[in-house]
């Protein structure tokens, strides 16, 4: 494959704004003045990173406790906000065990790795984040793909390949990160169950949004689906992340897993984060839905325009320009207008299907919505 290379200034000098300003939430250093920019990219879709309730709660916890935690859990890196927060996340998710991991990325690895060796077959989406892969990849297992969200192509595989008398792992997410689709995991679940297959999903987008009070889609599955894996850094405002499971695999995932043990546990401060974020969460039982309604109105604006391709179910949409300089053109006006909304290129997204990604995140007004229809009009 013939990649571009990637130059140095993808990797942006952002600055943020002072709390209280949710909606610009960058500003970027143009020419020797600041200039502000409306967040419509980040993943933290309920602006929690800057809630100051979530702050102070961080805050209190590292005074107590220290920023970092020094070591692995096995070693002194264990603390009672692990624990704490390890627990709220299974009783709100339904699952026997949580797990933190400091990233999503590490989360996946160690999911996969746990799931599935050199002996099984991963039947994966065609969109499947880059960390599945890569575990995928670690595992050793031989790895298929079928045609993203297609039940058909999943059913016709398995049969295909479970005659292999090989351990097959399915592994598939709830909200597809650049796609914005939302997967049949209910439908996907039973075809597992019927084959008597494992099935992994990847929360990380839909947990705090979609499910039942923002449960994510696994929350009525628990029985059907081996594991789920879910992020603090998005919906949550936080970082790190979490595997959830019955306490058979979790036991498993102590015992063996490399990207759980020999890593320096997640910092307290982030668990202290996450777990305020989480009693927001619960309190506030309508923004996921609120957020998939305004989702929607953004959606049909953009689409009203009859000028572009629109694509996301849900919180995240992208709009297809197709071609990647045309991509960066809109990429580079849409700054100029007062936007930060990214464009997307291969190899992130195929060939062909460049496009900017956008985000709606729950601090976004009315206002901003119209300001960004103008701006597309007009583009
Ligand atoms: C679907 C999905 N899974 C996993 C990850 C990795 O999560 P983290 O950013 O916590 O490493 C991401 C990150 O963007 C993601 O989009």
């Amino acid at each position: 494959m013939n990649l571009k290379k990637i130059p140095s200034n993808r990797i942006r000098k952002l600055r943020t704004l002072s709390l209280g300003k949710e909606e610009y939430t960058f500003c970027d250093l143009k020419h020797g003045s600041l200039i502000e920019l409306i967040d419509l990219c980040s993943n933290d879709y309920f602006g929690l990173s800057r809630d100051i309730d979530i702050i102070n709660a961080a805050y209190n916890l590292t005074l107590k406790e220290g920023l970092g935690s020094g070591s692995s859990r096995f070693i002194s890196g264990s603390r009672p906000i692990h624990e704490l927060l390890e627990k709220k996340l299974s009783e709100w998710l339904n699952q026997e065990k949580v797990l933190l991991f400091p990233s999503g990325f590490q989360a996946n690895i160690a999911a996969i790795q746990t799931l599935a060796d050199r002996n099984s077959i991963i039947l994966a989406d065609k969109l499947i984040h880059n960390s599945l892969l890569v575990g995928a990849q670690t595992s050793g297992s031989k790895l298929i793909r079928f045609i993203h969200n297609d039940l058909n192509d999943l059913e016709k595989k398995l049969s295909r390949f479970s005659s292999q008398k090989k351990s097959i792992l399915v592994v598939v997410e709830s909200l597809y990160s650049m796609e914005g689709s939302i997967a049949p995991i209910k439908e996907i679940s039973e075809i597992c169950k019927r084959y008597g297959v494992k099935l992994l999903v990847d929360e990380a987008h839909s947990i705090g949004i979609l499910g039942n009070e923002g449960r994510g889609l696994c929350n009525k599955l628990t029985n059907d689906i081996s594991m789920i894996s879910g992020t603090l850094g998005k919906s949550f405002g936080s970082g790190g992340a979490f595997l959830a499971c019955n306490s058979k695999v979790a036991d498993q995932i102590i015992q063996t897993c490399g990207a759980f043990r020999y890593t320096t546990a997640l910092a307290p401060i982030l668990a202290a984060g996450a777990l305020k974020s989480l009693e927001k969460i619960k309190t506030n039982k309508t923004w996921g839905k609120d957020l998939i309604r305004a989702s929607k109105e953004w959606k049909d604006e953009i689409s009203k325009l009859n000028k572009y391709s629109i694509k996301g179910d849900c919180q995240i949409l992208s709009i297809i320009i197709g071609d990647e300089d045309q991509t960066m053109r809109m990429q580079k006006y849409l700054e100029e207008q007062g936007f930060l909304a990214i464009g997307i290129r291969p190899p992130t997204v195929p060939y062909g299907q460049s496009r900017i990604r956008i985000t709606i995140r729950r601090t976004l007004n009315k206002k901003i919505l119209e300001k960004f229809i103008l701006a597309l009009k007009n583009f």
